[in-house]
């Protein structure tokens, strides 16, 4: 047997192939949108997922390699994410089923080379990422030759080491490229040449821009347009001729450009601006850059800049902070701006100087600072006037307190329209404020507001006062279209009455219960509604209207996502999502249901008892239930009876079945007569025997069942009598007597049954139920008592004979 299975495994497992050698676990993680997220499951293999999925993510895993059937099936699939495996293998055809993938990330995995024919059948892929592999070069034939959809390409890492002329044959026009050439030492000249219109390049050339610059230089020229956004990564400037690669760019007139986790000097940033004189730049970011200068540029002062419009700097670190000389020494350029932000600088104050160097500035971000109440005065210029085409002023995530002296500042931009203080330390609102009569878009959230006040400004268009501490908000703000009071502690809607204009409302991660239809109906021009993540009471009267809110029927989208929407009691329904909710009857009207289904029990048990009573069910049961024990007990006796001498078990002549209101007919009449040997008789010889009757008031064992009682004497006795009259038909024993008894004569056989009628009593006078009376007073005689006195010794003798009759 063992082996038998055995050998069946066996060849299952040679059946099943070479290649599935393991065990595939399968994940089951996919939300309603099918998409499935298994990243960061210790897997070492493509795991089993549903074929509905449209989004695998399978990134953080110790995925090795990827089959030729790993993946079958998934025709639908659009995303898949295979990104931080240590992937080193994959079989050409692994993705040959992915005719609807649009989105392939395969970065961050250990491919030594890469295959042309993994992308064959990807008509559909848009996106591709392969950067940070172990391989060195693309590899012939050209590898993204059919993909004709796709619009972004990622590729490259530490070890890519040449890219060769036809490389990139095939792709023709791109949105995003990024190629990670840190370690580059082969470019054909014009390799990514083909490449036409191009969106936005990111290029890292850490080693190319410090030692071979001609190779820097002719893959930028490569990619510059007017049009095309240049971002250079992993720069190391410092010294002469450090940017002289960008030359190549400048040449091309390129007007953005970035530069991305690099460090620099002052020289460095000398040159650079050297390098863009007269070149109609618009934008220059700069990003993740470690400065080790002091910010000492004015050397580059002749030259000109007049294109330039935006300056982002974000997440800069000035190694000599406190030398740093501030953007005082760019003054040649500042006067052209019209957009700077210096976000997550850790600057504390930008000189009133510098602000009115600021002429055409009109959008000021200097948000994720450390700018103070005081130094925020400095930075407005508190005393003169400034800034004064300034629309947006972004102060956020800076250790701001006051907010009346913040709005004293802000009073004289009279241009202003957007104010941007979320994340400050304001807590209290002043009764009164003065804002630029043009702000239509301010920004409080995430401080730490616990009232409002009147200082709302009454034209505002978008206030933002999510995440802060407030227990209600009402208003009057007519032009309100966009309200945000997510994070609060709101137990209601705020009435719509006061915001006639309002179009958009969110209201998440609050203490919400419920609304309601005419809640909804107070704001005449809601559109969009976001009230997920409330602490929703599901009542009767709530899911219902939430599910049709939620359907959409209302005109007014929730459009938050349907699963927000999350019951938090009544306490068997916590956690469940409000549109799976189904709500029975029972729950729902529950007086109701409780009262009519009480009160049908109560009609139809009354209904019920009545008929059975009507029907003499209770009877007929009973009588059923005696029935069977009976013929049990008469089987069992008769089994007995087979064994021993039947007359040994009989001791009465006969049982007397009479009813209790006739008692005094057998006990005056009938005991003295048969029991005690009578005169007449004594001369017939064996009629002084006398007899012996079983009387249930006399005969019975006290303590047994009475039903029990009665068989076993009407067992143990030769015959029965029945003394008949009305009082006999209406008592219940007597029927069981009577019944029983019939089981016994009709097996004893014989007429073992006497009836005596007391009183005339026709067969039509008894009850139709009683139909074995009325068969055995049709089918056997009867002695009739007479009322003369001179006929009763007759029926005396009659009856005597009768009890003696079978056995003389
Ligand atoms: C992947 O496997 C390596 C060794 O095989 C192990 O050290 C590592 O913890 C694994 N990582 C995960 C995320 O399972
Ligand atoms: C260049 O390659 C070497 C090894 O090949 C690696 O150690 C180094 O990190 C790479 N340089 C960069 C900037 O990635
Ligand atoms: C202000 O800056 C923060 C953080 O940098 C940013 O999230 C927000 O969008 C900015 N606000 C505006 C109005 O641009
Ligand atoms: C308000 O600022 C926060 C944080 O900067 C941001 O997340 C939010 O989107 C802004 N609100 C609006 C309406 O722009």
């Amino acid at each position: 047997m063992r082996r038998a299975t055995r050998f069946i495994i066996l060849i299952l497992s040679l059946c099943s192939g070479q290649r599935s050698d393991h065990r595939r676990s399968s994940c089951s993680r996919c939300d309603l949108h099918l998409s499935c997220n298994c990243s960061y499951g210790e897997l070492s293999h493509v795991p089993m997922v549903t074929d509905e999925a449209l989004s695998l993510d399978l990134s953080f895993n110790n995925i090795t390699v990827v089959t030729d059937n790993d993946l079958t099936g998934h025709s639908r699939l659009k995303v898949l994410n295979l990104h931080g495996n240590r992937l080193a293998v994959i079989h050409p055809l692994a993705f040959d089923s992915l005719w609807s993938l649009e989105d392939l990330d395969l970065s961050d995995n250990q491919l030594k080379a890469l295959n042309h024919q993994w992308f064959w059948k990807l008509e559909a892929l848009q996106r591709l990422n392969l950067l940070n592999n172990l391989y060195s070069c693309l590899g012939s034939p050209p590898l993204f030759h059919g993909l004709v959809r796709l619009r972004r390409l990622l590729f490259g890492g530490p070890t890519l080491k040449e890219l060769r002329r036809g490389d990139l044959c095939g792709v023709t026009q791109l949105e995003e490229l990024t190629v990670e050439a840190n370690n580059l030492t082969i470019y054909d000249s014009g390799t990514l040449g083909d490449i036409w219109p191009l969106g936005r390049v990111t290029v890292s050339l850490h080693g190319p821009f410090l030692t071979n610059t001609s190779l820097a230089s002719a893959m930028l020229d490569d990619v510059s347009y007017p049009e095309t956004s240049i971002t250079l990564k992993d720069l190391y400037l410092k010294g002469p001729e450090s940017v002289a690669p960008l030359k190549a760019s400048a040449k091309k007139r390129v007007r953005h450009f970035s530069f991305y986790k690099s460090e620099t000097s002052d020289e460095s940033v000398v040159d650079l601006l050297v390098v863009l004189d007269g070149v109609p730049v618009t934008r220059l970011n700069f990003e993740d850059i470690t400065l080790t200068g002091e910010g000492r540029w004015e050397t580059a002062n002749w030259t000109d800049h007049k294109s330039l419009d935006e300056f982002l700097f974000k997440n800069i670190v000035v190694l000599d902070l406190f030398k740093f000389s501030s953007l005082l020494q760019l003054k040649f350029v500042l006067q052209y701006l019209r957009k700077i932000s210096v976000i997550n600088c850790k600057v504390y104050v930008m000189p009133c100087q510098t602000s009115q160097l600021l002429v055409n500035l009109q959008y000021l971000d200097l948000s994720n600072n450390l700018l103070t109440d005081l130094t925020l005065a400095e930075t407005l210029c508190d005393k003169s006037s400034t800034l004064e085409d300034l629309r947006v002023l972004n102060i956020s995530k800076n250790p701001l307190r006051s907010l009346s002296k913040m709005n004293r500042l802000v009073a004289k931009l009279t241009k202003l329209t957007h104010l941007d203080i979320s994340g400050t330390g304001y807590s209290s609102m002043p009764s009164n404020c003065s804002w630029p009569s043009s702000l239509r878009y301010l920004n409080i959230s995430g401080a730490k507001l616990t009232n409002t006040s009147h200082c709302l400004h009454t034209n505002l268009e978008v206030l933002d006062l999510s995440f802060n501490d407030l227990k209600s908000f009402s208003m009057d703000l007519p032009v309100l279209r966009e309200l945000h009071l997510s994070g609060n502690k709101l137990l209601r809607l705020p009435s719509g009455q006061h915001f006639p204009s309002l179009q958009t409302l969110s209201i998440q991660s609050n203490t919400l219960n419920w609304f309601s239809y005419s809640d909804l109906q107070s704001f005449r021009r809601l559109e969009d509604l976001r009230a997920g993540q409330n602490k929703l009471i599901c009542s009767c009267d709530f899911v219902p209207f939430l599910q049709s809110q939620l359907r959409g029927e209302a005109g007014i989208q929730l459009s938050d996502r349907e699963d927000s929407y999350v019951c938090d009691s009544p306490l068997y329904l916590q956690g469940a999502v409000v549109s799976g909710v189904r709500l029975s009857v029972v729950e729902c009207h529950q007086v109701v249901f409780v009262s009519v289904s009480c009160g049908l029990a109560l009609f139809v048990g009354m209904l019920g008892s009545a008929l059975l009573w009507r029907l003499h069910a209770f009877w007929y049961l009973k009588m059923i239930w005696t029935w069977l024990k009976a013929k049990r007990s008469s089987q069992k006796r008769r089994r007995q009876k087979d064994t021993e001498d039947t007359e040994a078990l009989l001791c009465f002549d006969a049982f007397v079945s009479y009813s209790e209101r006739d008692a005094g007919w057998v006990e005056n009449y009938m005991v003295p007569e048969l029991e005690e040997p009578s005169k007449e008789d004594s001369g017939i010889p064996g009629s002084s025997h006398s007899l012996t009757l079983c009387l249930h008031k006399r005969d019975f064992l006290p303590g047994r069942w009475i039903m029990d009682n009665i068989m076993s004497a009407i067992e143990r006795s030769r015959r029965t009598i029945f003394v008949l009259s009305e009082n006999f038909v209406q008592s219940d024993w007597c029927r069981y007597e009577l019944d029983f008894s019939h089981f016994w004569l009709f097996d004893a056989g014989g007429d073992a049954a006497i009836l005596i009628l007391l009183e005339p009593l026709s067969k039509d006078d008894v009850p139709k139920r009683f139909c074995k009376l009325r068969k055995l007073m049709s089918s056997t005689t009867y002695l009739e008592w007479p009322q003369e006195e001179e006929r009763r010794p007759e029926f005396w003798r009659s009856l005597r004979e009768a009890l003696r009759g079978e056995n003389e």
